[in-house]
């Protein structure tokens, strides 16, 4: 069957559902090589710990792409640390910190210390309250929406606005700009499409040079004049830069889990006043939800040194896939994998933030909107149910996942619901 198996990165029919990939691969063990693109597949939860926390055996250097596209060299020998220093910028998001290692990672990292406090995190939680009401507000009386354009996308993206410190006032051109890319036109209605990092860069380079000529009592400032650990101003640049990834790395993914959170209290419409019942439970909901339909499918490493992992001889320089939809779904690790349960004692040794140095700084944020927006929309609305006209009835549901075997989420979601009173 290795022979036979369609190619997990290029065949569109693991994108409904990639759980019986991965089972397969499970039963070929922990570790496994697969046959086209030469990747080896970590399914097994302790050999994909193994991984994330070896910074130094495994390189991040292809964290996002994974055998796309190909290596800008030949690996050659037992040791390929220098081949990696030399061709780095070759690598796509080389720029990133997700695709550093350490010490630059940390480096980089360290600009996210100043935005991501406890203090920070309360005053955004705070807005997020307000934020998940006026999303709400928009659409509730209709008794129907398509959920993603209507609520998980602006307000994952305004999350991560407020985080920044971007002024309320420039909320709506940021929405208009980045919320729906694909829906785009000119925000300013003259026609030309919005390239959304060019959009961010200005916005950005704009906002930073501003706080560090004529500072203010705002997070932007707090953000324009962050040190280095060493004491040094970073450029504007690379401020702009660590900016702009938020809004990458935390809109779309987030967006991604209300969406499967939403479906999943469609499908099963109990948890609904349960979840109202007891608010409590929203925490253990969103958590079991990150399991099941892990937004970040997949991320890759490079093997640094020729090694070997659950007794299977990795080269340097090869691609290695773990994935947190795979490994969330350990039978060794998690009772009867494939089901939701919001019981499960463990829950919390999902690995959807990943783990090690790259573990998702964004991660009590994400939670935070998850827990929000179930409180308020099942303060707000009540009997949701998938819209049938597009998702088809009972036993016979149709849905559609943005094609990427990077990330895993619905294209579209439509609701229908009873607007409480
Ligand atoms: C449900 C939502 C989210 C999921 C599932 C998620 C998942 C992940 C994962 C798996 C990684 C590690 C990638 C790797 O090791 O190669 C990561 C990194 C990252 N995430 Fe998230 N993320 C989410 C939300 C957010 C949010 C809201 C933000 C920011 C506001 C954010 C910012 C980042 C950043 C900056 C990194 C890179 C960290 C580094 O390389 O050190 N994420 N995320």
């Amino acid at each position: 069957m290795t022979e036979t198996i369609s190619d997990f990165f290029l065949s569109p029919e693991f994108i409904p559902d990639p759980q019986p990939y991965f089972d397969y691969l499970r039963g070929q063990g922990p570790v496994v090589r697969e046959p086209h693109h030469g990747v080896v597949a970590v399914t097994g939860y302790e050999e994909t710990l193994e991984v994330l926390k070896d910074g130094e055996q495994w390189s991040a250097c292809v964290s996002v792409g994974g055998p796309f596209p190909p290596l800008p060299f030949t690996p050659d020998g037992d040791d390929i640390r220098e081949q990696i220093a030399a061709h780095r910028t070759q690598m796509p998001l080389h720029e990133h910190m997700v695709a550093m290692d350490p010490p630059n990672h940390t480096r980089a990292r360290s600009l996210l210390s100043r935005l991501l406090t406890p203090k920070r995190l309360k005053a955004n939680e705070d807005f997020l309250l307000g934020l998940a009401d006026s999303q709400l507000d928009e659409f509730v009386d209709a008794g129907e929406c398509e959920f993603l354009t209507a609520y998980s996308k602006p307000f994952s993206l305004l999350a991560v606005a407020d985080l920044l410190g971007v002024p309320r006032e420039d909320h709506p051109e940021f929405r208009a700009a980045l919320a729906n890319p694909h829906l785009m036109g000119n925000i300013e209605g003259q026609g030309a499409p919005i390239n959304p990092l060019q959009f961010l860069d200005e916005k950005f380079s704009a906002y930073i040079e501003d706080r560090r000529a004529q500072p203010r009592d705002d997070v932007l400032t707090e953000l324009a004049l962050a040190t280095y650990p060493d004491g040094s101003q970073p450029a504007v640049t690379d401020v702009v830069r660590t900016a702009s990834f938020l809004f990458g790395a935390g809109q779309e993914t987030t967006a991604k889990l209300l969406g499967a959170a939403m479906r999943i209290l469609c499908e099963r419409p109990e948890l609904q006043q349960q979840l109202r019942d007891d608010p409590q439970l929203a925490t253990v909901f969103i958590e079991e939800t990150l399991r099941v339909e892990s937004p970040v499918k997949t991320q890759f490493r490079l093997a640094v040194r020729s090694t070997t992992l659950a007794g299977v001889d990795i080269p340097a320089g090869t691609v290695v896939m773990v994935s947190a939809a795979a490994t969330n779904r350990d039978p060794d690790r998690f009772d009867g994998p494939h089901e939701f349960r919001l019981d499960r004692k463990n829950v919390r040794e999902q690995i959807a933030f990943g783990r090690g140095v790259h573990t998702c700084p964004g991660a009590p944020l994400a939670r935070v909107e998850g827990r929000v927006s179930l409180e308020r929309i099942l303060a707000r609305i009540n009997d949701i149910t998938l819209d049938e006209r597009f998702h088809g009835p009972a036993g016979r549901r149709i849905f559609t996942y943005e094609p990427t075997y990077i990330l895993r989420g619905l294209t579209d979601l439509h609701l229908r619901f009873t607007p409480a009173r």
